[in-house]
Parts: structure tokens; C-alpha cells; sequence
């Protein structure tokens, strides 16, 4: 089966998916004639559909797609740079949230926008365990705490580091600022070994942050929820993520409960000149 249909009635012989093609898998064999998988190239295609993308008739579809048709964008429709400026900017980490829970669906939909994220060499390798209500987090913080009283027992550097003892004393007086009482988490994790699997899970993760703003959802890392799922097997099996999986990305998600009403401000990087490079140095937060 070639990976690539082009409709020879719709082609234009432009040759434009054959100079877009990341892995030049379409050639033409003579000019004027329409393009084909190149024999030797027919396992390379990684379905990134670009040749969909600027076929400017709609004359490829995709094998792996069923022969779904590109979905053609003007201009137009894209949000102006300011726009996308604006949502970047304010986003927040939301750490208190309504009593109010955010459906699988609606969680989904995030998901599925996220799907659109790049990843190396298209291999989409990104799933997400989804927990739909402040019950669930509740237990998964169960576990997450469990193993922080672990790190404490064991005197791990860490557990001095990133203050434990601390956070287990607060979460047993009902304080919660590991889940921050979230009404949901969507974790998402991918194969330990890939092409580029930890990038590709934390741009999903991003991804779907930005999503969400967009939505009016508040969202917040769930950094300690990550750290545990990388050292204990409890906490992955708990949120039913495979062997030789990890979870790089998890964000609690749900209603702000806050308005945020100014964008705080941040260190831009300093530019300096260096033999004809430019480096733009970070200005780490020192606290
Ligand atoms: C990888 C990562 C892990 C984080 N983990 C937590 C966390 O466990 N709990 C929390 O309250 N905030 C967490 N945060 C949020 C950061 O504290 C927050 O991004 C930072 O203070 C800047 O605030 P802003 O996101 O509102 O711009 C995390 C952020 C990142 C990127």
C-alpha cells in the first residue's frame, strides 16, 4: 500500500508537494508528468502531510488517514501576533480552582488540539491519562505522598531540596499544595526510548496549556506528580502508565477560581555578540 494518493484528475502537476516533502519520498519521474512514491521510498513517509498542506487542489490524501481530506485555512481565520502574544502572556499557573469539574470531554477536546503538536520526525508518541474529578487527584495525591514520606524516611537529598518533610505535614493537616485540590490532572507520558519522546510530551503538555487558556480552563504544572511517577512504580501503575513509559508532562486542570488582572513582569534574555554569534543569555530567578 503506497503511503501517499494523489487524484490525478484534481493534479495540477506543480510539483509542489514534491519539493515539500521532508523525506523527498514523491518524485516525477519526467517533468509535466504527476508525481509518485518513490519505489524506494515507500516506508519513509512519516504522514506529516505536507504535501496535503500546500497542494493548493486537494489532490493528496493520505493512506494512513483513510483518505481523509486536508481541512483547507484562509489567512484570514489565523489570530493576529498581538493575539497570540496576549495569550501567551497571560497565562498563569491557576492554583485554586472553582468547585466546579471539567469533563472527560471537555478534557478530550484539549487533547485532540494537542494532537497537533510538533513532534520529531511526526512519531506522535504522546498518551494522557485523564482524572476527571477531585476525588480521583485526591487519590493520586495519596500515592504521591506516600512516596514523598519514602524520600523523607530515606534522608534522599532530594526530600531536603524540594522541602517534603514540609509538603507531607501540610497534606496531612488538609493542605494540600501538591494536587491543589484540582478537580481533574491529565498526565501524559510516551515510550522511555523514541526519537524524541520527552520534548515531544512536554510540547503536547504546553500545547494543550495554551489550549486551554484559550478556553477560559485554569491550568497548573504538576511537577511533583511527574517526579514521583520518575522514581516510583506505585505512582505509574496508579495512573496506569506502562513499563517502560514515563511521564514527562501533567497539568491539573479545572475553573479559575482567581482573575488575574495584570501580566507580572519577566527578565528578558540579554543579548550579547560573541565571535559573530548572538548568545541571549537566561536570567535564571535567583531565590
Ligand atoms: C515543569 C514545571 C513543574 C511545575 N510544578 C508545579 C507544581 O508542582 N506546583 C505548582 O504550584 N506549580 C508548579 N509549576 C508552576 C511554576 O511554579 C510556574 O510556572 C512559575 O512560578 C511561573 O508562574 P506562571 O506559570 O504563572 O507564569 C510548575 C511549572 C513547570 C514548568
Amino acid at each position: 500500500m503506497l503511503p501517499v494518493i494523489i487524484d490525478a484528475k484534481l493534479c495540477k502537476k506543480d510539483e509542489l508537494c514534491v519539493h515539500e516533502c521532508p523525506l523527498s519520498v514523491l518524485t516525477v519521474e519526467e517533468k509535466g508528468l504527476i508525481p509518485t512514491v518513490h519505489p524506494k521510498k515507500t516506508n519513509y513517509c512519516i504522514n506529516c502531510g505536507h504535501c496535503m498542506a500546500v497542494c493548493p487542489t486537494g489532490a493528496i490524501t493520505l493512506t494512513a488517514f483513510d483518505g481523509q481530506q486536508a481541512t483547507p485555512f484562509s489567512k484570514e481565520e489565523l489570530p493576529d501576533s498581538a493575539a497570540v502574544e496576549t495569550l501567551i502572556k497571560t497565562r498563569r499557573s491557576v492554583r485554586k480552582f472553582k468547585k466546579k469539574n471539567i469533563s472527560v470531554q471537555e478534557i478530550g477536546e484539549l487533547i485532540h488540539i494537542s494532537a497537533y503538536s510538533p513532534s520529531g520526525h511526526n512519531a506522535q508518541p504522546v498518551s494522557w491519562t485523564v482524572l476527571d474529578t477531585p476525588e480521583k487527584v485526591y487519590e493520586l495525591g495519596k500515592v504521591v505522598v506516600e512516596w514523598m514520606e519514602e524520600m523523607v524516611k530515606q534522608k534522599n537529598p532530594l526530600a531536603e531540596k524540594l522541602f517534603l518533610a514540609g509538603l507531607v505535614n501540610a497534606w496531612k493537616k488538609g493542605n494540600d499544595a501538591i494536587c491543589r485540590n484540582a478537580p481533574a490532572i491529565a498526565v501524559a507520558w510516551a515510550p522511555k526510548l523514541g526519537i524524541t519522546p520527552q520534548a515531544d510530551t512536554i510540547i503536547a503538555t504546553n500545547t494543550l496549556e495554551l489550549a486551554a487558556h484559550a478556553k477560559g480552563y485554569g491550568t497548573c504544572w504538576a511537577g511533583y506528580v511527574i517526579l514521583a511517577a520518575a522514581y516510583s512504580t506505585k505512582v505509574l501503575r496508579h495512573l496506569d502508565i506502562p513499563e517502560e513509559h514515563m511521564a514527562h508532562g501533567a497539568l491539573f486542570l479545572g475553573h479559575p477560581a482567581v482573575r488575574y488582572r495584570s501580566i507580572p513582569p519577566r527578565h528578558e534574555a540579554v543579548a550579547k555578540e560573541q565571535d559573530g554569534k548572538f548568545i541571549f543569555h537566561a536570567r535564571p530567578n535567583t531565590h
